[in-house]
């Protein structure tokens, strides 16, 4: 499988550009989500452009005892939803839409909440197959950068970031 290696400097000036995208397209959001854990650095550095709180969510594949679940199971959950989402314009932060198994999971819990409104920003998406279509009720989807189907290689999963930044630029 292809690799694409990316530093921390191009996800950064990716989730500037976004930022700034956010703020041309009128969605002005009350606060953030973040799907851990790949969710939370770039909601972090989206939080220098956008000034935004963040809620921090959690959704796994497994059961408590590792055994793979039918659906995704909550690991971590917004407290006092009927406050925090409700009435709320929601920004959902991730770092890929892959499958999109994830994501469309967390709008669709989301949305029982009724916020006013929730719009998504990914730094990558794969054009690939998703196990979930984009609801009609987003209005607004922020991708950083496409591609087809590599595997990418995060910074924050790297233990040497010098040598990270090579293959980056030998990418
Ligand atoms: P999606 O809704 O974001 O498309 O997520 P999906 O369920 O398809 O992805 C399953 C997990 O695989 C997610 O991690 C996602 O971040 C991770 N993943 C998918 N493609 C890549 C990739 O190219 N590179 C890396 N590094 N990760 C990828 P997770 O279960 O949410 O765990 P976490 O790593 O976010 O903690
Ligand atoms: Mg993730």
């Amino acid at each position: 499988m292809e690799k694409i290696y990316i530093t921390y400097n191009q996800i950064h000036d990716t989730i500037k550009d976004l930022a700034e995208e956010v703020k041309k397209s009128g969605f002005d959001p009350d606060l953030m989500v973040a799907i851990g854990t790949g969710g939370f650095i770039p909601a972090r550095m989206a939080k220098t452009f956008l000034n935004k709180p963040i809620l921090t969510v959690g959704i796994a594949y497994y059961d408590l005892d590792d055994r793979l679940a039918d659906s995704p199971v909550i690991t971590q959950w917004v407290d006092q939803p009927e406050k925090q989402i409700r009435g709320k314009k929601i920004l959902l932060v991730d770092e890929v839409d892959d499958t999109r198994a994830t994501i469309g999971f967390c709008l669709d819990e989301l949305q029982k909440h009724e916020p006013a409104e929730i719009a998504v920003l990914v730094i990558h998406n794969k054009n690939k197959e998703k196990k979930h279509p984009i609801p009609s009720y987003i209005k607004h989807y922020f991708v950083g950068q496409s591609f087809k189907d590599p595997w990418i290689c995060y910074p924050w999963d790297a233990e040497d970031t010098a040598e990270q930044d090579q293959m980056a630029l030998k990418g």
